[in-house]
């Protein structure tokens, strides 16, 4: 888990949303984590293709890179229209799995439901019950950015609140990661200083040690998440409580992603 200097295994993901258009992009975007292949002993890398093309695409990647669905359900199998069951997921020999993206908790400007906190316990008891591994988001909208550092750290403190006893259980801490994507810096090339990010990412260590202990706050890995771009990467992620990188709209762009990864190790 650690590596030299410390720090933990870098992880960078790379979350295509509701893209691309056409079933025919799928060849090339999939080329493009080929260039990561040179990184993969010293960074996990995982990418998370739209729901309707993940069993298109898992078997199409350079080994090694990881297929994270952007979602997944509550439960198992079984008369839940439209959902994506944990059990189906592991049955096409997928490992991992991302939730509580802030665009699945309320975000896309439009009023469909908001997946609460405690949907996100649910989801993250039943994924870690089934042995796979979880992605985790929290992130504050700008709004509650505007308040104050204090007001972001107490809704951070606020998402993780409802998977304490989850976390407590498990054994294995590092089988969930966590992505902290301010909202205000998601798709709009607004990131976050490498300082802002490090503040918080230093509030969710410590308040993993409070809540566990030293070790469970030295193995679990938070990653950043939020207009990551090559060039912003290597601050980002020297900062001592940075992990890796969630990317999104550059994960679509094959030199983009490569580099991206070269600048996070
Ligand atoms: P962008 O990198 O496009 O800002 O998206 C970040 C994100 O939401 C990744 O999940």
């Amino acid at each position: 888990m650690s590596h030299a200097g410390g720090k933990r295994r870098p992880i960078v993901g790379g979350n295509w949303k509701c893209n691309p258009a056409t079933a025919s992009s799928l060849d090339e975007l999939c080329r493009n984590f080929d260039g990561v292949a040179p990184y993969l002993d010293k960074c996990d890398v995982y990418v998370c293709p739209s729901n309707l093309h993940v069993a298109l695409v898992k078997d199409n990647f350079t080994p090694g890179v990881h297929v994270a669905p952007q979602n997944c359900n509550f439960k198992g199998c079984g008369a839940y229209t439209g959902e994506m069951s944990v059990d189906q997921i592991q049955d096409l020999g997928l490992g991992w799995v991302l939730i509580g993206h802030s665009e699945r908790r309320g975000e896309f400007g439009l009023p469909t439901p908001a997946e609460s906190n405690q949907l996100m316990a649910t989801k993250l008891q039943y994924i870690l019950d089934q042995g796979l591994n979880c992605v985790f988001c929290i992130g504050e909208p700008l709004s509650i950015r505007q308040k104050g550092i204090q007001a972001v750290l107490a809704e951070c403190a606020d998402q993780l609140a409802d998977i304490v006893p989850i976390l407590r259980a498990l054994q294995d801490k590092s089988r969930v990661v966590i992505a902290y994507e301010p909202v205000w810096a998601i798709g709009t090339g607004k990131t976050a200083t490498a300082e802002q990010a490090q503040e918080v990412h230093a509030f969710i260590r410590n308040l993993l040690a409070d809540l566990f202990d030293a070790d469970t706050a030295k193995a679990v890995r938070i990653q950043y998440g939020g207009s990551v771009k090559p060039d912003n990467a290597r601050e980002l992620m020297s900062q001592p409580d940075v992990d890796g990188a969630l990317v999104g709209g550059a994960s679509l762009d094959v030199r983009v992603f490569s580099e991206l990864i070269k600048n996070s190790i």
